[in-house]
């Protein structure tokens, strides 16, 4: 059983979530944990678990990668989950769930409602509703709790993709 990891990350608080899901998911599946711009194929996956900071209260553009990285973010601002999606082929019937990073307070919505919804439009069957993890600023760094968190929300998207994939 093969399961694809794929998330941006601007700050690095994204990447640190999606190893702490890469980590849990091996337990069950054959792990690969790839950046967007990595452009890693999703197609004969038995999972595909997708991630990404929240900006501008939905997934990020150019426009606010170009931003994080004024405000400091090393990363490439070239290619985001965004793009990624709007390049993946049709998964139909594949198990698939979506995450991201965002802050408490004092900015609203979720990179990973988006992504949800798009990742059926693709086809996919979600075994999980979005899930969220905190940072305390732009730049991080994740609340305290949260790493472990990504760990025990992805071994419960490990065993509904498994009865899935059984059900089917
Ligand atoms: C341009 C920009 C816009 C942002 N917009 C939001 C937002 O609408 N809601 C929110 O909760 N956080 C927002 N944030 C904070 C990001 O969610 C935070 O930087 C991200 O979770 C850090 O993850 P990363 O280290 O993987 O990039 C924004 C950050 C940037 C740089």
């Amino acid at each position: 059983m093969k399961a694809l990891v794929v998330y941006e990350s601007m700050f690095g608080n994204t990447a640190a979530i999606a190893r702490a899901v890469a980590d849990a998911l091996g337990s069950h599946f054959e792990v690969t944990l790839a950046e967007t711009r990595a452009v890693p194929r999703a197609i004969g996956m038995d999972l595909v678990v997708v991630g990404g900071p929240t900006h501008a209260f939905g997934m990020t553009r150019p426009g606010t990668r170009a931003d994080a990285v004024r405000q400091g973010s090393a990363a490439s601002a070239d290619f985001g989950l965004r793009e990624w999606l709007d390049g993946c082929p049709t998964l139909t019937g594949t198990p698939a769930a979506a995450f991201d990073t965002r802050m408490s307070s004092p900015l609203f919505g979720s990179a990973a409602h988006k992504a949800h919804r798009r990742l059926r439009r693709l086809g996919c069957v979600t075994v999980a509703p979005p899930q969220s993890f905190r940072v305390a600023g732009t730049s991080g760094p994740l609340l305290d709790g949260e790493r472990e968190r990504a760990g025990k929300w992805a071994e419960s998207v490990a065993q509904a993709a498994l009865a899935a994939t059984h059900n089917a």
